[in-house]
């Protein structure tokens, strides 16, 4: 049986943020990071909940949370003896709320908090996901944690809040967007729901993220990007992601490279490598995952004369995307040195097969294979 549902509550709009005012004489908590306060984000979110009977700031979010702030985001919410936590930031600063509640919940200190996720990156969907990706440093493993429980009650969509986000962030995390709508479109689980989500996601993305890493201040832009985001999400939400994903979380853990730019990296590759493109070259036959390909180049008015030249016409967009937004194409311009390369790889391989994500990839997906595609990445 395939379920498809949306438990979270989009807000979206200038008022949206009047949302807040429901948690009258609640506790509540602010997941946050020091930039959002330093920008007097958290201040203002602080603002719209002043019908709460208190509200404090938990600023110690960093990228890629670590168990560690895990519990200490949990010491602080119990302390706090909060009701109600709004995450405010990327999806560092949702997923660590996330996995803080589960924990919470699980250990049977609290019984029922209600999330609320504010994104200010448009790039994971992690407001609309039961996702959560937790990073064990001693092991240098990043896990996805997938559970009912960690989807937010209430997500906000304020494109407002992102302006602030550089170019570099603004191709890092829509990489992510765009990742995630090609590895949920050809996911082994993909229906007719998720494709809708994940097309519309893409046509917004390719045009918009385009937009708004040239100006940060296209607000137009920014909120196409957002919508697209929080799509996207939706669709790998009900039909997961791929070995692109299997082998993004491991780059991010083992060499820090920020989740968005280790999938924009491997994405070309990837996308080859799903749709067999090496193989059929020449030959009659197609895959699913080929003409889903091919569909998608279509939709955003890209020019082939059959599929596979389609698909090939997608992969030559993606990486004159990545050249025109400076994103690094090889570890070594990630700052990966070759021996650090060398020493990881076993392990990369390893995790990136047993990463939840690599389950529904289109392509069963072999040691030999991953190897294949991150050498691609690893020239020095
Ligand atoms: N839960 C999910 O469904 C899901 C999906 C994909 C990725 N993830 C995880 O999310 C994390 C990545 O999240 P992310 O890409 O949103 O980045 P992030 O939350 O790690 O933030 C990256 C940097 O951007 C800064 N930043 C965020 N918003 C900003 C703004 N508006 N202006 C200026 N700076 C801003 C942060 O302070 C931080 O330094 C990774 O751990 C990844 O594995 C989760
Ligand atoms: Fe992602």
């Amino acid at each position: 049986m395939q379920k498809f549902y949306i438990k979270t509550k989009v807000c979206s709009g200038d008022d949206a943020m009047q949302v807040l005012g429901m948690f009258k004489g609640k506790n509540a908590v602010i997941f946050t990071d020091a930039f959002m306060v330093k920008s007097g984000a958290a201040d203002r979110i602080a603002g719209y909940l002043s019908q709460c009977r208190s509200v404090k700031i938990f600023d110690e979010i960093k990228p890629d949370p670590p168990i560690e702030l895990i519990a200490s985001g949990m010491a602080f919410l119990l302390e706090a003896d909060a009701d109600v936590v709004v995450a405010l930031g990327g999806g560092s600063s949702i997923d660590a709320a996330k996995a803080t509640i589960l924990m919470a919940k699980r250990s049977g200190a609290k019984e029922r908090i209600k999330l609320v996720a504010i994104p200010t990156t448009s790039g994971t969907g992690s407001e609309v996901t039961d996702f959560a990706v937790i990073t064990d440093t001693q092991k240098g493993i990043k896990y996805p944690l997938v559970d009912d429980e960690l989807l937010p009650d209430i997500a906000i969509m304020d494109p407002t809040l992102v302006v602030s986000a550089p170019p570099r962030i603004t191709a890092d995390t829509g990489f992510d967007v765009i990742t995630h709508a090609l590895e949920a479109y050809i996911s082994t689980k993909a229906s007719d729901y998720s494709d809708a989500l994940a097309e519309k996601a893409l046509e917004l993305a390719f045009v918009y993220l385009p937009k708004a890493y040239m100006d940060g201040s296209d607000l137009v832009a920014r909120e196409k990007m957002h919508t697209a985001s929080c799509l996207a999400g939706m669709a790998f939400n009900a039909v997961s992601l791929g070995i692109n994903h299997g082998i993004a979380h491991q780059l991010g853990a083992k060499f820090h490279i920020p989740h968005g730019r280790a999938n924009a990296m491997l994405l070309p590759y990837v996308m080859r490598y799903n749709a067999d493109l090496n193989a059929n070259f020449g030959a009659k036959s197609e895959t699913r995952a080929s003409v889903r390909l091919a569909h998608i180049a279509q939709r955003i008015g890209l020019c082939g004369v059959d599929t596979n030249a389609l698909v090939l016409s997608l992969v030559r967009h993606l990486n004159y995307m990545l050249k025109m937004t400076d994103t690094p194409i090889t570890l070594k311009d990630a700052g990966v040195t070759k021996e650090a390369y060398e020493a990881e790889k076993p392990a990369i391989i390893e995790a990136a097969l047993k990463d939840a994500c690599t389950a529904t990839n289109p392509r069963p997906v072999t040691p030999e294979d991953v190897d294949a595609i991150l050498s691609n990445l690893a020239r020095w």
